[in-house]
């Protein structure tokens, strides 16, 4: 039986949605108050669940101590009171939420033991969340 472990983790950062290929006109129309130039903060809640086995001896799916690591020198440290935008991850990419929920999935699931990453989940402000699963 699998079980699952979650954990939930804070970080403050700015961005500024704007797509190149968009004009300006249609960038302010697609983002609105977040097309802003000068840019806009969030404290985003990051949530990770990770699944697996229930250890036999330790009676853990995964030491939370080993997932707070991977969590705070691959996400927080990285992105915690940064400006997105100027991440290298978001040069080609609008630092929207959903971006953000995709670039940490993929950033845990390389430091994360192989199948145990399922979901993550961020959310923006108390009424927007995103999700990205495992397929
Ligand atoms: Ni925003």
């Amino acid at each position: 039986m699998k079980a699952y472990f979650g954990r939930r983790y804070m970080l403050s950062a700015s961005h500024r949605l704007y797509a190149a290929g968009l004009s300006e006109e249609e960038n302010r129309a697609a983002y609105g108050k977040c097309n802003n130039p000068h840019g806009h903060g969030h404290n985003y809640f990051v949530e990770v669940l990770v699944g697996g086995k229930v250890h036999d001896e330790t009676g853990m799916v995964m030491n939370l101590v080993e997932l707070d690591a991977a969590v705070g020198a691959r996400v927080v440290d990285r992105f915690d009171h940064s400006n997105l935008n100027l991440d290298p991850l978001f040069v080609n990419l609008v630092p929207t939420t959903e971006n953000l929920c995709r670039a940490v999935f993929g950033l845990l699931k390389e430091a994360l033991p192989v199948g145990m990453l399922d979901r993550v989940r961020v959310e923006e402000t108390e009424n927007n969340f995103f999700e990205c699963c495992a397929e």
